[in-house]
């Protein structure tokens, strides 16, 4: 027999009531906020939403403010009956799909810019962006009313945003951050792989193994300087272009850093192609 398929919700008031139902019995609720395509990365949170939950809900909403004008909204991939299959096959249940007017209705005015955490790095290549994702999952948050929601090490510096935007809101809701999922050759599960050509799909492992160079790197006690131009050029030569950014920084609060003296990430953003990739690691100082 298949899984049921997880409860629907397209507008809030019967979600909050789902909610607080669970609640009132005393059942902790998971919040797993995605853009649907679903893959084993997203997969991977919702287990760990089960593992420390009684209760999983997962968000489907592509988020149109979190897209620059050039950037692929249009053609970002709606799978939503294969999700919700998937869905159910890992035992979510709840899906939270709220349509564009019931998220944004007519004279919505409000955005939530998180400076600090959300300059540099993506932030300086993707104006908007952070804003558009701290706006989304404070409302994703406030209509959920999770005791926890996760996300993804994958999008490191959207898990720093959006753990600055709830400190500095006191919303009441903890963030967990979950590993990254990778293919078995390093690269990193997204739902933009699929827009790889295979040839693309050949390279695109070097930019976790370049990351992971620096970070073995650091831990000798090299340079940032010296291993972030080597680094670069490895990607160049991999077809990476352009490499929009190859930096170290403070894993907490997102500096720049020259030396290993603290925990850090190694984080790199660069096309093959038409295709965004991003990816991080940590790197820990002996
Ligand atoms: P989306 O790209 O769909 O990702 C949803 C969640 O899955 C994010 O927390 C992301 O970091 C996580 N994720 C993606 N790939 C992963 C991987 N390979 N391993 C582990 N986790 C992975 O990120 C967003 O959507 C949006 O910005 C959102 C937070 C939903 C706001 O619109």
């Amino acid at each position: 027999m298949s899984d049921p398929l997880p409860l629907r919700f397209e507008t809030l008031a019967p979600l909050r009531r789902q909610v607080d139902f669970w609640r009132s019995a005393g059942e902790r609720v998971v919040l797993v906020p995605t853009m649907g395509a679903l893959h084993r990365g997203h997969l991977a949170l919702v287990e760990e939403a089960r593992r420390i939950g009684r209760r999983v809900v997962v968000s489907i909403f592509v988020n149109p403010t979190q897209f620059g004008p050039n950037e692929d909204l249009a053609r970002y991939p709606r799978t939503l009956e294969a999700d919700l299959a998937l869905l159910a096959q890992a035992h979510a249940d709840a899906a939270w799909v709220p349509g564009v007017e019931t998220m944004y209705p007519r004279g919505f005015a409000t955005r939530i810019e998180v400076e600090g955490p959300s300059e540099g790095l993506c932030g300086a290549f993707r104006p908007g962006h952070f804003s558009g994702v701290a706006t989304v999952v404070t409302k994703l948050l406030n209509q959920a009313r999770p005791d926890v929601a996760l996300f993804g090490e994958k999008d490191f510096q959207q898990l720093r945003v959006i753990q600055r935007a709830v400190r500095d809101l006191d919303l009441p809701f903890e963030i967990r951050g979950v590993p990254t999922v990778r293919e078995p050759d390093g690269l990193a599960l997204s739902s933009r792989n699929r827009y790889l050509t295979s040839s693309e799909r050949e390279s695109a492992p070097r930019l976790h193994a370049v990351l992971m160079d620096i970070a073995d790197g650091l831990q000798g006690g090299e340079a940032v300087s010296v291993l972030v131009t080597r680094g670069r050029a490895a990607l160049e030569a991999a077809g990476f272009s352009p490499v929009q950014y190859l930096q170290v920084c403070d894993a907490a609060s997102l500096e720049p850093l020259e030396w290993l003296d603290r925990p850090a990430r190694v984080l790199a953003a660069a096309y093959l192609g038409t295709t965004r990739l991003i990816d991080n690691v940590p790197a820990h100082p002996a």
